[in-house]
């Protein structure tokens, strides 16, 4: 049975009072129980903060980006032995932002993730096709392609990733995936990843989830929890989502 699991992406979003508060909440009133845990990624600043209010508690920390390569020249980068440093569990790697806005490749991705194994820490390594691929009839193209390079560049590793299925057009629209939109690619995606050798991956579905709509995509056999962005900033929401 794969264990659920729930992740917040803060994204570029948080401050020191307002974090407090947010990991307050969030540690007072989680309660770990069998079958299901809970992360939040925050921005690196952030992530001593994150580390000194959940080290004694259920709840796992991590961060959105890291480094392919080793320590040395490469100024503004995180190297994964920093992260490991800072407690970190999970680290998000190729989230669709990252791969728009710093044209960050398949194989950039891939290459983080195996630095982040290497690491010992758990790549959440994010896919997704963009409306225009969606439409252009093209999703399963553009997932399997994204899914290759990592699949070949882990070899057995592979089957200590998460995945995080985010169509792009479901990010910070409102517009969700419908339960029956997620699954549909989130078997495509078992199926492939259980040809890798790798059936037990879980799958995380992210795009505008919400309490509203959780149960229901989680309630998918091959959606195994969530990646979840704004509403990860919201005590009473991540929560709700997280018990859902
Ligand atoms: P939203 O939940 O804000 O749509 O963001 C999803 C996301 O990008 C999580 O990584």
């Amino acid at each position: 049975m794969r264990e659920k699991l729930v992740v917040g992406n803060w994204k570029m979003n948080g401050g020191l009072a307002s974090n407090a508060r947010l990991l307050d909440r969030l540690t007072s009133e989680w309660q770990p129980s069998e079958g299901r845990s809970l992360a939040v990624c925050v921005p690196f600043p952030y992530l001593g903060q994150a580390q000194a209010a959940l080290a004694a508690t259920s709840i796992a920390w991590g961060a959105q980006n890291v480094s392919a390569n080793a320590p040395g020249a490469f100024t503004g980068d995180v190297a994964a032995g920093m992260l490991v440093e800072f407690g970190c569990r999970y680290v998000l790697v190729g989230h669709s932002e990252r791969r728009q806005i710093h044209g960050e490749s398949d194989r950039d991705v891939a290459a983080k993730a195996a630095a982040a194994l290497d690491a010992r820490l758990t790549p959440i390594v994010c896919i997704g096709e963009t409306l225009a691929e969606r439409d252009a009839g093209s999703t399963e193209a553009v997932v399997m392609r994204q899914l290759r390079a990592v699949v070949d560049a882990l070899g057995p590793k592979l089957q200590k990733i998460v995945l995080a299925y985010e169509p792009v057009w479901a990010i910070g629209t409102g517009r969700t995936a419908t339960p029956s939109q997620a699954q549909d690619v989130h078997a495509l995606l078992r199926a492939a990843l259980a040809r890798a050798d790798a059936p037990d991956v879980r799958i995380l579905y992210g795009g505008s989830v919400k309490a509203a709509n959780a149960a229901a995509l989680f309630a998918m056999s091959d959606v195994d929890g969530g990646l979840v962005g704004g509403a990860s900033l919201d005590a009473n929401e991540f929560l709700a989502i997280a018990r859902a």
